[in-house]
Protein backbone atom coordinates (compact mmCIF):
# COMPACT_ATOMS: atom_id res chain seq x y z
CA UNK A 1 0.00 0.00 0.00
CA UNK A 2 1.14 3.50 -0.57
CA UNK A 3 1.28 4.27 2.45
CA UNK A 4 3.65 7.39 2.34
CA UNK A 5 1.77 8.83 -0.51
CA UNK A 6 -1.26 8.47 1.21
CA UNK A 7 0.17 10.43 4.36
CA UNK A 8 1.48 13.33 2.32
CA UNK A 9 -1.92 13.67 0.70
CA UNK A 10 -3.35 13.73 4.24
CA UNK A 11 -0.31 16.91 5.11
CA UNK A 12 -1.83 18.36 1.86
CA UNK A 13 -4.94 18.66 2.80
CA UNK A 14 -5.12 19.77 6.67
CA UNK A 15 -3.18 22.53 5.74
CA UNK A 16 -5.28 24.91 7.51
CA UNK A 17 -4.31 27.37 11.01
CA UNK A 18 -5.84 26.49 13.99
CA UNK A 19 -9.21 28.24 14.29
CA UNK A 20 -7.45 30.28 17.34
CA UNK A 21 -5.59 31.69 14.56
CA UNK A 22 -8.55 33.33 12.40
CA UNK A 23 -9.14 37.11 12.98
CA UNK A 24 -11.77 37.38 15.67
CA UNK A 25 -10.82 33.97 17.64
CA UNK A 26 -8.83 34.33 20.31
CA UNK A 27 -7.81 30.93 22.36
CA UNK A 28 -10.87 31.50 24.81
CA UNK A 29 -13.20 31.53 21.97
CA UNK A 30 -11.30 28.82 20.31
CA UNK A 31 -11.50 26.64 23.73
CA UNK A 32 -15.08 27.14 24.20
CA UNK A 33 -15.49 25.92 20.07
CA UNK A 34 -13.23 22.74 20.60
CA UNK A 35 -15.48 21.92 23.63
CA UNK A 36 -18.63 21.46 21.99
CA UNK A 37 -16.40 19.69 18.74
CA UNK A 38 -14.93 22.30 16.90
CA UNK A 39 -11.87 21.11 16.13
CA UNK A 40 -10.40 22.40 13.02
CA UNK A 41 -11.58 25.23 10.74
CA UNK A 42 -13.14 23.18 8.25
CA UNK A 43 -15.97 21.76 11.19
CA UNK A 44 -16.08 25.62 12.07
CA UNK A 45 -16.50 26.63 8.32
CA UNK A 46 -19.86 24.00 8.00
CA UNK A 47 -21.14 25.64 11.71
CA UNK A 48 -24.19 26.97 12.92
CA UNK A 49 -23.88 30.20 13.43
CA UNK A 50 -26.26 30.19 16.17
CA UNK A 51 -24.76 27.66 18.37
CA UNK A 52 -21.22 29.18 17.58
CA UNK A 53 -22.84 32.46 19.27
CA UNK A 54 -24.43 30.22 22.20
CA UNK A 55 -21.24 28.26 22.81
CA UNK A 56 -19.26 31.29 22.54
CA UNK A 57 -21.03 33.99 24.51
CA UNK A 58 -20.73 36.25 21.28
CA UNK A 59 -23.59 38.02 19.34
CA UNK A 60 -24.76 35.81 15.92
CA UNK A 61 -23.04 38.88 13.85
CA UNK A 62 -19.55 38.16 15.36
CA UNK A 63 -20.50 34.00 14.87
CA UNK A 64 -21.24 34.64 11.38
CA UNK A 65 -18.22 36.58 11.22
CA UNK A 66 -16.06 33.97 12.23
CA UNK A 67 -17.49 30.97 10.53
CA UNK A 68 -17.18 33.01 7.09
CA UNK A 69 -13.36 33.57 7.83
CA UNK A 70 -13.18 29.89 8.74
CA UNK A 71 -14.49 29.13 5.21
CA UNK A 72 -11.94 31.58 3.60
CA UNK A 73 -9.37 29.60 5.15
CA UNK A 74 -10.31 26.32 4.49
CA UNK A 75 -10.81 27.41 0.85
CA UNK A 76 -13.32 24.26 0.55
CA UNK A 77 -11.04 22.55 -1.46
CA UNK A 78 -12.17 20.95 -4.56
CA UNK A 79 -10.36 17.21 -5.81
CA UNK A 80 -10.29 16.50 -9.28
CA UNK A 81 -11.76 13.70 -10.92
CA UNK A 82 -8.40 12.01 -10.90
CA UNK A 83 -7.32 12.68 -7.41
CA UNK A 84 -10.87 11.74 -6.26
CA UNK A 85 -9.97 8.38 -7.89
CA UNK A 86 -6.63 8.05 -6.79
CA UNK A 87 -7.85 8.59 -3.10
CA UNK A 88 -10.50 6.39 -3.71
CA UNK A 89 -7.99 3.42 -4.56
CA UNK A 90 -6.68 3.74 -1.42
CA UNK A 91 -9.85 2.67 0.35
CA UNK A 92 -9.01 -0.87 2.14
CA UNK A 93 -11.77 -3.41 3.79
CA UNK A 94 -11.67 -5.52 6.62
CA UNK A 95 -13.33 -8.32 6.97
CA UNK A 96 -16.52 -9.23 8.95
CA UNK A 97 -15.24 -12.70 9.34
CA UNK A 98 -18.50 -13.95 6.96
CA UNK A 99 -17.71 -14.24 3.36
CA UNK A 100 -21.34 -13.39 2.36
CA UNK A 101 -21.19 -10.28 5.03
CA UNK A 102 -18.48 -8.79 3.53
CA UNK A 103 -19.71 -9.62 -0.25
CA UNK A 104 -22.62 -7.73 0.94
CA UNK A 105 -20.82 -4.42 1.86
CA UNK A 106 -18.40 -4.68 -1.74
CA UNK A 107 -15.55 -6.34 0.13
CA UNK A 108 -16.01 -5.47 3.87
CA UNK A 109 -15.74 -2.75 6.20
CA UNK A 110 -14.59 -0.02 4.25
CA UNK A 111 -12.13 2.43 5.01
CA UNK A 112 -12.66 6.12 4.55
CA UNK A 113 -16.57 5.21 4.79
CA UNK A 114 -18.53 5.39 8.40
CA UNK A 115 -20.60 1.89 8.45
CA UNK A 116 -23.68 2.02 10.92
CA UNK A 117 -25.41 -1.37 11.70
CA UNK A 118 -28.82 -0.68 13.75
CA UNK A 119 -30.93 -3.10 15.07
CA UNK A 120 -32.53 -4.39 18.36
CA UNK A 121 -30.80 -5.67 21.62
CA UNK A 122 -29.08 -8.54 20.80
CA UNK A 123 -29.23 -8.50 16.97
CA UNK A 124 -25.13 -8.60 17.17
CA UNK A 125 -24.09 -5.12 16.55
CA UNK A 126 -21.48 -5.65 19.74
CA UNK A 127 -20.49 -8.94 18.53
CA UNK A 128 -19.42 -7.39 15.07
CA UNK A 129 -17.62 -4.52 16.54
CA UNK A 130 -15.29 -6.92 18.97
CA UNK A 131 -14.65 -9.29 15.44
CA UNK A 132 -13.78 -6.05 13.74
CA UNK A 133 -11.18 -4.78 16.42
CA UNK A 134 -9.67 -8.11 16.25
CA UNK A 135 -9.70 -8.84 12.07
CA UNK A 136 -8.27 -5.23 11.69
CA UNK A 137 -5.33 -7.07 13.16
CA UNK A 138 -4.94 -9.71 10.96
CA UNK A 139 -2.39 -9.28 8.16
CA UNK A 140 -3.72 -8.49 4.29
CA UNK A 141 -4.31 -11.79 2.88
CA UNK A 142 -6.81 -12.75 5.86
CA UNK A 143 -8.54 -9.55 5.77
CA UNK A 144 -7.09 -7.69 7.80
CA UNK A 145 -5.33 -4.59 7.66
CA UNK A 146 -2.37 -5.31 10.16
CA UNK A 147 -3.86 -2.06 12.20
CA UNK A 148 -4.75 -1.27 15.38
CA UNK A 149 -8.07 -0.11 16.71
CA UNK A 150 -9.78 2.71 18.87
CA UNK A 151 -12.80 2.01 20.52
CA UNK A 152 -15.71 4.09 22.33
CA UNK A 153 -17.51 2.41 24.75
CA UNK A 154 -20.95 4.55 25.53
CA UNK A 155 -22.58 1.38 27.21
CA UNK A 156 -19.42 -0.34 29.44
CA UNK A 157 -20.04 -2.97 27.05
CA UNK A 158 -16.64 -3.16 26.13
CA UNK A 159 -15.53 -7.25 27.19
CA UNK A 160 -11.61 -8.10 26.85
CA UNK A 161 -12.44 -11.53 27.69
CA UNK A 162 -14.27 -11.73 24.19
CA UNK A 163 -11.86 -10.01 22.24
CA UNK A 164 -9.05 -12.77 23.78
CA UNK A 165 -11.53 -15.57 22.70
CA UNK A 166 -11.87 -13.96 19.02
CA UNK A 167 -7.90 -13.71 18.82
CA UNK A 168 -7.10 -17.16 20.45
CA UNK A 169 -9.44 -18.26 17.40
CA UNK A 170 -7.89 -16.27 14.76
CA UNK A 171 -4.50 -17.76 16.11
CA UNK A 172 -3.20 -14.25 17.40
CA UNK A 173 -2.27 -13.54 20.43
CA UNK A 174 -4.77 -12.67 22.39
CA UNK A 175 -2.66 -10.27 24.96
CA UNK A 176 -1.40 -8.45 21.86
CA UNK A 177 -4.48 -8.33 20.51
CA UNK A 178 -5.73 -6.17 23.28
CA UNK A 179 -3.38 -4.11 23.87
CA UNK A 180 -3.54 -2.78 20.36
CA UNK A 181 -7.43 -1.62 21.03
CA UNK A 182 -7.44 1.85 22.88
CA UNK A 183 -10.64 1.60 24.60
CA UNK A 184 -12.20 4.94 25.57
CA UNK A 185 -15.26 5.08 27.84
CA UNK A 186 -17.60 8.03 27.65
CA UNK A 187 -19.90 8.41 30.30
CA UNK A 188 -21.91 11.33 29.13
CA UNK A 189 -22.67 12.71 25.78
CA UNK A 190 -20.38 15.61 26.18
CA UNK A 191 -17.71 13.18 27.27
CA UNK A 192 -18.63 11.45 23.92
CA UNK A 193 -17.74 14.13 21.67
CA UNK A 194 -14.36 14.98 23.97
CA UNK A 195 -13.11 11.33 23.32
CA UNK A 196 -13.93 11.78 19.73
CA UNK A 197 -12.15 14.93 19.32
CA UNK A 198 -9.27 13.01 21.81
CA UNK A 199 -8.89 10.57 18.44
CA UNK A 200 -6.42 12.99 15.64
CA UNK A 201 -4.11 12.95 18.83
CA UNK A 202 -4.49 9.03 18.84
CA UNK A 203 -3.65 8.94 15.10
CA UNK A 204 -0.75 10.66 14.99
CA UNK A 205 0.99 8.74 17.90
CA UNK A 206 -0.02 5.71 16.27
CA UNK A 207 -0.52 5.61 12.60
CA UNK A 208 -1.49 1.94 12.64
CA UNK A 209 -5.00 2.96 13.94
CA UNK A 210 -7.15 2.12 10.98
CA UNK A 211 -10.99 1.17 12.97
CA UNK A 212 -12.97 3.59 15.16
CA UNK A 213 -15.64 1.86 16.73
CA UNK A 214 -18.35 3.83 18.78
CA UNK A 215 -20.79 1.35 20.64
CA UNK A 216 -23.33 2.93 21.06
CA UNK A 217 -23.77 6.24 19.15
CA UNK A 218 -26.99 7.21 20.05
CA UNK A 219 -27.11 5.62 24.01
CA UNK A 220 -26.16 8.80 25.81
CA UNK A 221 -27.52 11.23 23.76
CA UNK A 222 -31.20 9.39 23.74
CA UNK A 223 -30.76 8.83 27.34
CA UNK A 224 -29.76 12.45 28.55
CA UNK A 225 -32.13 14.16 25.74
CA UNK A 226 -35.58 11.71 26.66
CA UNK A 227 -38.25 14.28 27.78
CA UNK A 228 -36.68 17.29 26.48
CA UNK A 229 -37.86 19.20 23.69
CA UNK A 230 -34.61 19.79 22.62
CA UNK A 231 -34.54 17.46 19.53
CA UNK A 232 -32.40 19.65 17.15
CA UNK A 233 -29.55 20.60 19.67
CA UNK A 234 -29.25 16.44 20.14
CA UNK A 235 -29.06 16.30 16.07
CA UNK A 236 -26.79 19.00 15.82
CA UNK A 237 -24.19 17.49 18.27
CA UNK A 238 -24.72 14.01 16.46
CA UNK A 239 -23.92 15.55 13.78
CA UNK A 240 -20.86 17.15 14.78
CA UNK A 241 -19.61 13.93 16.18
CA UNK A 242 -20.90 11.89 12.69
CA UNK A 243 -18.98 14.49 10.71
CA UNK A 244 -15.92 14.33 12.55
CA UNK A 245 -15.72 10.79 12.40
CA UNK A 246 -15.77 11.38 8.64
CA UNK A 247 -13.31 13.31 8.65
CA UNK A 248 -10.87 11.42 10.18
CA UNK A 249 -12.17 8.64 7.71
CA UNK A 250 -10.75 10.11 5.13
CA UNK A 251 -8.26 11.96 6.50
CA UNK A 252 -6.50 8.96 7.96
CA UNK A 253 -8.24 6.23 5.80
CA UNK A 254 -9.36 4.41 8.22
CA UNK A 255 -12.44 2.45 8.61
CA UNK A 256 -15.30 4.27 11.28
CA UNK A 257 -18.10 1.11 12.55
CA UNK A 258 -21.18 3.04 14.44
CA UNK A 259 -23.78 1.16 16.30
CA UNK A 260 -27.37 2.40 16.86
CA UNK A 261 -30.02 0.21 18.81
CA UNK A 262 -33.12 0.81 17.38
CA UNK A 263 -36.60 -1.28 18.30
CA UNK A 264 -38.26 -2.69 15.81
CA UNK A 265 -41.50 -2.28 14.70
CA UNK A 266 -43.33 -5.21 13.62
CA UNK A 267 -46.62 -3.44 14.27
CA UNK A 268 -45.81 -1.54 11.44
CA UNK A 269 -48.56 -1.50 8.79
CA UNK A 270 -47.02 0.75 6.50
CA UNK A 271 -43.54 2.30 5.64
CA UNK A 272 -40.39 0.47 6.47
CA UNK A 273 -40.89 -1.54 9.27
CA UNK A 274 -37.07 -1.37 9.78
CA UNK A 275 -36.87 2.16 10.26
CA UNK A 276 -35.82 2.99 14.04
CA UNK A 277 -37.52 4.54 16.26
CA UNK A 278 -36.67 8.06 16.55
CA UNK A 279 -35.85 8.54 12.93
CA UNK A 280 -33.18 8.08 10.91
CA UNK A 281 -30.39 10.70 13.02
CA UNK A 282 -26.93 8.85 12.13
CA UNK A 283 -28.46 7.70 8.46
CA UNK A 284 -28.13 11.06 6.61
CA UNK A 285 -24.19 11.04 7.74
CA UNK A 286 -23.32 7.19 7.55
CA UNK A 287 -22.26 5.66 4.40
CA UNK A 288 -23.12 2.09 4.90
CA UNK A 289 -26.65 1.60 6.57
CA UNK A 290 -26.85 -2.02 7.68
CA UNK A 291 -30.18 -3.35 9.67
CA UNK A 292 -29.42 -6.16 11.51
CA UNK A 293 -32.34 -8.62 12.56
CA UNK A 294 -32.51 -12.23 14.72
CA UNK A 295 -32.95 -15.56 12.77
CA UNK A 296 -32.94 -19.14 14.36
CA UNK A 297 -30.73 -19.88 16.58
CA UNK A 298 -27.50 -17.83 16.37
CA UNK A 299 -28.04 -16.87 13.10
CA UNK A 300 -28.52 -13.11 12.59
CA UNK A 301 -29.92 -11.33 9.47
CA UNK A 302 -28.16 -8.40 7.56
CA UNK A 303 -29.85 -6.18 5.42
CA UNK A 304 -27.58 -3.65 3.69
CA UNK A 305 -30.35 -0.37 3.52
CA UNK A 306 -27.86 2.32 2.29
CA UNK A 307 -24.60 2.13 0.26
CA UNK A 308 -23.47 4.39 -2.47
CA UNK A 309 -22.30 1.37 -4.47
CA UNK A 310 -23.52 -1.73 -3.17
CA UNK A 311 -26.95 -3.29 -4.23
CA UNK A 312 -30.09 -3.25 -1.01
CA UNK A 313 -29.77 -7.31 -0.21
CA UNK A 314 -29.77 -9.32 2.60
CA UNK A 315 -27.86 -12.14 3.93
CA UNK A 316 -27.25 -14.43 6.86
CA UNK A 317 -24.03 -15.16 9.26
CA UNK A 318 -23.92 -16.49 12.61
CA UNK A 319 -22.56 -15.73 15.70
CA UNK A 320 -20.67 -18.74 17.45
CA UNK A 321 -18.05 -18.92 19.67
CA UNK A 322 -15.07 -18.30 17.51
CA UNK A 323 -16.90 -15.16 16.75
CA UNK A 324 -18.81 -14.33 13.02
CA UNK A 325 -18.83 -17.12 10.57
CA UNK A 326 -21.04 -18.16 7.66
CA UNK A 327 -24.30 -20.21 8.74
CA UNK A 328 -24.91 -23.50 6.73
CA UNK A 329 -28.08 -21.81 4.74
CA UNK A 330 -25.91 -19.03 3.45
CA UNK A 331 -22.98 -21.71 2.11
CA UNK A 332 -25.89 -23.68 0.18
CA UNK A 333 -26.53 -20.52 -1.72
P1 LIG B 1 -27.49 -4.30 22.35
O1 LIG B 1 -26.14 -3.74 22.64
O2 LIG B 1 -28.18 -4.80 23.57
O3 LIG B 1 -28.35 -3.39 21.56
O4 LIG B 1 -27.30 -5.61 21.45
P2 LIG B 1 -26.21 -5.96 20.35
O5 LIG B 1 -26.83 -5.86 19.02
O6 LIG B 1 -24.95 -5.24 20.60
O7 LIG B 1 -26.01 -7.50 20.66
P3 LIG B 1 -24.62 -8.28 20.78
O8 LIG B 1 -23.75 -8.00 19.67
O9 LIG B 1 -24.12 -8.14 22.15
O10 LIG B 1 -25.15 -9.76 20.52
C1 LIG B 1 -25.59 -10.56 21.54
C2 LIG B 1 -25.63 -11.96 20.99
O11 LIG B 1 -24.32 -12.35 20.60
C3 LIG B 1 -26.06 -12.92 22.07
O12 LIG B 1 -27.45 -13.09 21.98
C4 LIG B 1 -25.30 -14.16 21.71
O13 LIG B 1 -26.05 -14.89 20.76
C5 LIG B 1 -24.07 -13.64 21.00
N1 LIG B 1 -22.92 -13.59 21.91
C6 LIG B 1 -22.55 -12.60 22.69
N2 LIG B 1 -21.44 -12.89 23.38
C7 LIG B 1 -21.11 -14.12 23.02
C8 LIG B 1 -20.07 -14.99 23.39
O14 LIG B 1 -19.20 -14.68 24.20
N3 LIG B 1 -20.07 -16.22 22.80
C9 LIG B 1 -21.02 -16.58 21.90
N4 LIG B 1 -20.99 -17.78 21.36
N5 LIG B 1 -22.02 -15.76 21.54
C10 LIG B 1 -22.06 -14.56 22.09
MG1 LIG C 1 -24.30 -3.94 22.07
Amino acid sequence: MAKEENEEKVNEDSEYKDIKDLPGVGSAIASKLKSVGYMDIISLATANALEVAEVCDIGEPTAKKIIGEAREASKMNFLSGLEFQDRRRQVQRISTGSQAFDILLGGGVETQAITECYGEFGSGKSQLAFQLAVNVQLPNDKGGLEGHAIWIDTEGTFRPARIEQLAAAKNLDPREVLQNIKIGRAYSSEHQVLLVDKIPELVNKDPKIKLIVVDSMMALFRAEYVGRGTLADRQQKVNVILHNLQRLADRYNLAIYITNQVMARPDQLFGDPTAPVGGHIVGHVATYRVYLRKSKKNNRVAKLVDSPSMPEGEVMFELTAEGIKDCEEEKKK
